[in-house]
């Protein structure tokens, strides 16, 4: 059975969603953040649309200084606050509630971060303007000279995202004005679906250049897949996945304020 597809779906499928972060799919993007990360050793760093601090906890474990989540579900953030608090280190990890299609100024985030993160969040940009926005607020959020790291769709049609071989799958596909609208299902039990849509300039990695650059964003590159150990301990099962992306991991620098 289905779980409910709702945009407050966060607030009671937390638990559901930990479950999911075993999903092969999951292993992947988790390693492709951590080679994005790489040397974080003493950097603050912003998670935006961070949700139970997955890549938070990756960034602590690799040294980052501090990061601070930003999510638009309360529960989500809750959850992740109470992992941490379980590791013991409830210090290093901050948690705001703030929605990333506004303006952040006033939810009390630093200034600026060495890092940002914006791992899924793109994906949930309902109109153009709601993705130029979380643009302009990624860029405000990142120092010059600071690194974005970013896993966003690129192609929710994929084969192997309609044959569910990685443990996700899409249906239920809508064009809507400036991109697509989707449902998301990862297949855990029960199956846990939510609705996503990303916009046509995050579907092709040359196009979202454009935007990112607008916002200052240079030096892009597209980690690769296949240097991954997750691929490289299993070629063969990521094959279908290596040709045909259902999903990228990218990095760039901010060049100008
Ligand atoms: C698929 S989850 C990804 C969570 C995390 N980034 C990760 O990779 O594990 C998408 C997250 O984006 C959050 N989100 C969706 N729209 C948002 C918005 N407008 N502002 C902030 N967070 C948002 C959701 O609440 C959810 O936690």
């Amino acid at each position: 059975m289905a779980a409910a597809v709702d945009k407050k779906q966060y607030e009671h499928l937390q638990s559901l969603y930990d479950a999911a972060e075993e999903l092969p799919q999951s292993s992947l993007y988790q390693e492709l953040v951590r080679i994005g990360l790489h040397d974080c050793t003493g950097k603050t760093i912003v998670d935006l649309g961070g949700g139970t601090g997955l890549h938070a906890r990756n960034a602590i474990d690799k040294g980052a200084k501090s990061v601070d989540v930003v999510d638009i579900s309360p529960a989500m953030l809750e959850a992740g606050k109470a992992t941490e608090r379980d590791l013991g280190r409830d210090d290093r990890v901050r948690w705001f509630v703030g929605d990333m299609t506004k303006p952040l100024e006033d939810i009390g985030l630093e200034k600026e971060y060495d890092i940002s993160m914006v791992n899924w969040t793109f994906d949930h940009a309902e109109t153009v303007t709601e993705l130029e926005t979380m643009w302009q607020n990624t860029a405000a959020l990142t120092k010059k000279d600071g690194r974005l790291i970013s896993v966003r769709m690129v192609n929710p049609k994929a084969t192997s995202s309609t044959e569910g071989k990685y443990g996700g799958s899409f249906s239920d596909f809508e064009e809507i004005p400036g991109g697509l609208k989707y449902v998301y299902h990862a297949h855990i039990m029960p199956l846990l679906s939510f609705p996503a849509t990303t916009m046509s300039e995050s579907l092709d990695f040359e196009k979202s250049k454009l935007i990112a650059r607008r916002y200052g964003f240079t030096e892009f590159k597209k980690i690769s897949e296949e240097d991954t150990e997750v691929v490289k301990k299993d070629p063969e099962f990521w094959k279908m996945h290596v040709a045909d992306p259902a999903f990228i991991c990218i990095t760039a620098i901010k060049a100008e304020d």
